[in-house]
């Protein structure tokens, strides 16, 4: 799908105290990647617990248009017949990714080593961000690209008729083109080589290794060295897609900010590649306790506690920890209005070119509400406010789930309520969001443009 065509104003009140169980969906790194490997394997790969939000759709129906065949069975069980690596066909109509960096970048890379043409685009916030950084080392296979000016979509990728494998240093830390290089390496033959000097989430090795890929990861003085040996056949797998610790930032952030909160956030996965926002809440003081830790399918999981924190303090957030909190700035941006003192967080400007300027954004929106936020290229400064944010603002979401579900928490516990001016980009990672929060206690309503 191509952008919202209805915009969905919303608001959000000062909310009593939020309380019980919040189950959230399925991991949306995960779910991408089960659909894409499920599809490059030969057979049928089996799925619990899908992310069945707009982005993770498209990426399904994108594979459905290089020729596997994807079907629904009902409450989040899905099924794909792959049709191995190499075996994309080539898709009779354009793909439409939708909001979705990570569906594009990761289909880009899986097709770029076959000998076929496919052309992407997608709604106004996808065809606004920088592809280079997948079609530079695409290229590298003996894949052609022609896109628009700074190799923006929509944009045409001719696959490489005889690729090779590449040697490849990642110029930004991006999971999504370390990820694109690896799915190309799975059809180029001999041994392809990522290297990472700030290690990103690691799904793609974890689940290359599951569906039976030869792939190693070392950590050396250069940075982390990711080897993948091509051609490999893949085996389907049965997969259960553990739950999105990047959507249970939203109530538990919730949780520590709204008077008298405790709730429950269980079976979240606490991959170090993806845990940096929880260490972070614990470092400024948050009552987050991780209860029942223990270890599924090789990843730490735990239930997530989080009860109202009054005491929050402004930190320093390691630089260092960007890469494992990166889409969760914009939610610890709230939390930090809330807090005694300075959040300073530095080396985070891949946060420029997200769905949107999610610097700029969040900026933006906490100054209408009464914060004071400074900002650099790669850093921004929140002044805490220690429990006392006016609101009464209404925010721009810049087509941007997590900017609108971040001001939405910010007007629960705000003084006066705050709005978005559209909040349908929710649906693209967190569509029961509205209900699971109403659930919980919150005043959030949508409301009339
Ligand atoms: C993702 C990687 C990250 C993240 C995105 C999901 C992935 O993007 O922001 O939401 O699944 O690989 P970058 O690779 O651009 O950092």
């Amino acid at each position: 799908m191509s952008g919202h065509d209805t915009p969905i104003p919303m608001s959000a009140g000062k909310s009593g105290p939020l309380l019980g169980e919040a189950h959230v969906p399925g991991d949306k790194s995960i779910s991408h990647r089960s659909l894409i490997l499920g599809a490059l394997s030969v057979g049928e790969t089996k799925i619990t617990g899908l992310l069945e939000g707009e982005d993770v759709l498209d990426t399904g129906k994108a594979m459905q248009a290089f020729g596997a065949e994807v079907i629904n069975h009902g409450g989040g069980s899905w099924s794909v017949h792959g049709v191995g690596v190499g075996g994309f066909a080539e898709p009779d109509q354009v793909i439409d990714c939708g909001n979705s960096g990570t569906g594009v970048r990761l289909i880009m890379g899986a097709m770029a080593t076959s000998p076929i043409a496919a052309t992407f685009t997608g709604d106004a916030s996808l065809n606004g961000r920088p592809m280079g950084r997948i079609t530079d080392p695409l290229a590298l296979f003996g894949a052609a690209s022609y896109g628009r000016s700074m190799g923006r979509l929509p944009l045409t990728i001719i696959g490489a008729e005889n690729p090779v494998p590449v040697h490849y240093t990642t110029p930004v830390p991006s999971a999504q083109v370390k990820s694109a290089v690896l799915l190309a390496g799975l059809n180029a033959p001999g041994e392809t080589i990522v290297i990472e000097k700030e290690a990103t989430r690691d799904h793609s090795e974890r689940m290359l290794a599951g569906f039976g890929a030869k792939i190693t990861s070392e950590d050396t003085d250069e940075g982390r060295v990711i080897t993948l040996t091509g051609q490999p056949e893949l085996k389907p797998q049965v997969i259960t897609v553990p739950r999105d610790p990047s959507s249970a930032a939203f109530p538990v952030c919730a949780a520590l900010i709204v008077e008298g909160s405790d709730v429950l956030v269980p079976n979240i996965g606490l991959n170090p590649t993806r845990a940096g926002l929880y260490y972070t809440l614990q470092d400024m003081g948050a009552n987050l306790t991780f209860e029942n830790m223990r270890e599924e399918g090789g990843e730490p999981m735990a239930d997530l506690r989080a009860k109202y924190s009054p005491n929050l303090k402004g930190i320093e957030v390691p630089p260092e920890r960007a890469a494992s909190m990166i889409d969760e700035y914009p939610i610890l941006s709230v939390v930090a209005s809330f807090a005694e003192g300075v959040t300073k967080m530095h080396g985070v400007k891949e946060l420029r070119v997200k769905e949107s300027d999610r610097i700029d954004a969040m900026a933006t929106g906490l100054r209408l509400a009464g914060v004071t936020v400074d900002e650099g290229e790669d850093w921004w400064h929140v002044h805490g406010l220690s429990g006392d944010v006016p609101g009464g603002a209404t925010c721009e979401s810049h087509l941007d789930h997590r900017i609108a579900m971040s001001f939405l928490i910010l007007g629960m516990a705000a003084q006066n309520p705050v709005a978005v001016d559209d909040g349908s980009p929710i649906a693209t990672s967190f569509p029961i969001f509205e209900d699971l929060m109403s659930n919980l206690g919150a005043t959030i309503v949508r409301t009339t443009a």
